[in-house]
């Protein structure tokens, strides 16, 4: 083992000593790559987010700007606000979420994950318990399947409710791997929700 001997005490210069012992770092280029890749899902995510955020932003504009009263719409102009308050949260929750799924970004962040995630929960629960009030108290476009449609949303809104609350209950206990796998199922139904709403909706 070599000794180093710092000049000015006398002393062996332990931190020298470290420097000379250890090899020099390799060169790699995983951190580029995985930066690449950590934006393909976040991405996917948001472009399947893009149709309801047109169609929610219609539905807003329209709402707001006093838009004809139809059949198609009657129920959204006589009682806007659940409507809205959906919209709204439903399109925070999706585009938000997907960041989530940005691993490398949440590393490079680590504050990003729960300042997001304080937003993204009441957005969640909002958009699915709005969701719910739509299912029970608007009346159901005439054309629709409506024991179907209307089984499919209390199916799909009380499971997003339900994942979303134990996802909340497992990180106020600290328990993080029951807490990532109740938000992914929340937010895989919220998504997935997207699907036969607009089945109905538009
Ligand atoms: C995060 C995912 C969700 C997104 C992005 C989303 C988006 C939307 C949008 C944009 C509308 C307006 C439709 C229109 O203008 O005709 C809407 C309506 C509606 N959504 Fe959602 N939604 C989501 C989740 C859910 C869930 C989980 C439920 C379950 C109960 C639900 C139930 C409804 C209902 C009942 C309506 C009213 C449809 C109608 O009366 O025609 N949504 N949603």
């Amino acid at each position: 083992m070599k000794t180093i001997v710092n000049e000015e005490q006398g002393v062996p210069d332990v931190l020298q000593l470290q420097q000379v012992e250890q090899p020099a770092p390799k060169k790699t280029k995983a951190p580029a790559k995985a930066s690449a890749a950590e934006w393909l899902v976040p991405t996917a995510l948001i472009v399947l987010s893009f149709i309801p955020f047109v169609g929610g932003a219609v539905r807003v504009v329209g709402l707001a700007s006093g838009a004809e009263i139809t059949p198609e719409n009657a129920r959204f102009v006589a009682v806007p606000l659940p409507v809205i308050v959906h919209i709204i949260c439903a399109l925070l929750f999706c585009i938000l979420g997907a960041f989530q799924f940005a691993l490398g970004f949440r590393r490079r962040r680590p504050g990003w994950h729960r300042i997001a995630g304080r937003l993204l929960v009441p957005c969640g629960l909002a958009t699915g318990l709005s969701g719910l009030w739509m299912t029970q108290f608007y009346p159901l476009y005439p054309h629709l399947q409506r024991e179907l449609l209307y089984g499919f949303r209390m199916l799909f809104g009380s499971g997003m409710v339900v994942s979303i609350a134990l996802g909340l209950a497992a990180i106020l206990r600290r328990d993080i791997a029951q807490h990532r796998a109740w938000m992914i199922r929340g937010y895989a139904i919220g998504q997935g929700a997207v699907t036969y709403v607009k089945e109905g909706g538009f």
